[in-house]
């Protein structure tokens, strides 16, 4: 089974612009006209002079309205703060589109797409930041209010997922909360934010940079600020908004589908975070196999949980010359080149007694994805879905 273990980060100043990011770039931002949807136009637009697309449900006024609206409302009025966002981005060289659709809406996410491309042309990110905020605690919320939830981050994620399937993305970012980790009495939205941890998680196994950030809250903009008071703990020790594109940046460098985020001490929130249905799960454990891990599971594999990825880190580790290699590492990354790829797929076929075509590297170049083409193809012949247990019982593997 797997075991979720957590590993501290350092990450170092991005270089500005981060090599993730194209000069010109074209992005579309899912919520990108919501508080941390704006703070990260902002970034891009002064940092890349980006091409920026933002998509939520509500429309702004027409552009020729804009200079009216400010003149007749407060500027601190919603609508105001959205166009002044959008017209520094635009004095700071970015340029901005604001599409209005549903993100869990096919038809209307493939047709907001077909409009940014035939603007922007070729779309080179996607930040999925649509969402809605958990209010109240989950004893009290409907099952609609729940689905309400759901759809704009799960639902949503599925249809950008499907709505740019055939597309090669630099990046898809989304854009969780510590809650999917952490727990707390609002589980929809932890759920919902779980969702998209796993989805992360799953898309990086194909090949594609998708990034979950567990974000800690924000201030000054977005959600929470809308539900705390500012004299409120949480946001007293929140992100501000500079903090927020600086970390940004930096996740963008990072070879990992999940990064959580976190303003205070992340091991201990883990150690005190509601803990009642993980105890009784625990104690039902420990009962019949003796003591469990600290934690349920996302990263390391262990030899109990998969001895496929185990056999294959082996092998990678030989090929390669590396002491250590994760889960989701690239092989290319790793110094990997086609003809330690032909000698690997060699290495495969004679362990696992499966033959991979060498583009299969390509389209899953990490161990766990690898491992998930073998036990495929092991079921697939026929054999145990384990083809290590089914070849050699008596592996050792370090
Ligand atoms: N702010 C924080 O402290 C914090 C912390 C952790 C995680 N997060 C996550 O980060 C993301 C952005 O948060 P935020 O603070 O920027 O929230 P926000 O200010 O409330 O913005 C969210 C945006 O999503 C849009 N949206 C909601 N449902 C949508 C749908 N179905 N289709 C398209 N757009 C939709 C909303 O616009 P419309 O209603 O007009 O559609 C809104 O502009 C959220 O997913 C949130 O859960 C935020």
């Amino acid at each position: 089974r797997w075991v979720q273990s957590f590993q501290r980060m350092h990450l170092d100043a991005s270089p500005s612009p981060p090599a993730a990011l194209r000069p010109g770039g074209a992005y579309l931002i899912t919520g990108g006209l919501g508080g941390i949807g704006l703070a990260l136009a902002g970034y891009l637009g002064r940092t890349v002079q980006a091409k920026l697309a933002l998509l939520s449900r509500t429309a702004l006024p027409e552009r020729h309205q804009w200079q009216a609206w400010l003149d007749a409302h407060l500027p601190d009025e919603k609508i105001s703060t959205q166009i002044h966002a959008i017209q520094k981005v635009e004095s700071e060289g970015g340029q901005v589109m604001v599409v209005s659709a549903d993100v869990a809406n096919f038809a209307e996410v493939s047709k907001a797409i077909e409009v940014v491309e035939r603007e922007f042309g070729t779309l080179h990110g996607v930040i999925h930041a649509a969402g809605i905020p958990g209010d109240v605690s989950i004893r009290l919320r409907s099952g609609s209010a729940a689905d309400a939830m759901l759809s704009p981050k799960a639902k949503g994620a599925l249809v950008l997922r499907q709505a740019i399937a055939d597309r090669k993305l630099d990046f898809l970012i989304f854009c969780s909360s510590l809650s999917s980790l952490l727990g707390g009495t609002q589980a929809d939205y932890a759920g919902a934010n779980a969702f998209l941890d796993a989805m992360a998680h799953r898309l990086w196994q194909c090949g594609v940079r998708a990034i979950s950030i567990n974000w800690d809250a924000w201030k000054e903009v977005g959600m929470a600020v809308q539900a705390h008071s500012s004299n409120d703990g949480l946001l007293s020790r929140a992100l501000t908004p500079d903090e927020g594109v600086q970390i940004f940046a930096r996740v963008l460098e990072v070879q990992s589908p999940q990064v959580a985020v976190a303003t205070t001490d992340f091991e201990v929130a883990l150690r005190h975070r509601p803990r009642v249905a993980a105890d009784a799960h625990r104690s039902e454990l420990t009962a019949s196999s003796g003591p469990v891990a600290e934690l349920p599971s996302v990263a390391e594999p262990t030899r109990a949980a998969d001895e496929v990825e185990q056999v294959l880190a082996q092998i990678w580790k030989e090929l390669l010359g590396v002491k250590q290699v994760m889960p989701y590492d690239n092989f290319f990354d790793l110094g990997g080149h086609s003809l330690l790829g032909t000698r690997l797929l060699e290495k495969l076929r004679a362990r696992f007694q499966v033959e991979l075509p060498l583009r299969s590297l390509l389209e899953v170049p990490t161990i766990a994805g690898m491992a998930e083409r073998i036990r495929s193809l092991s079921w697939a012949m026929g054999r145990s879905r384990d083809p290590v247990a089914a070849t050699s019982p008596s592996t050792d593997v370090s």
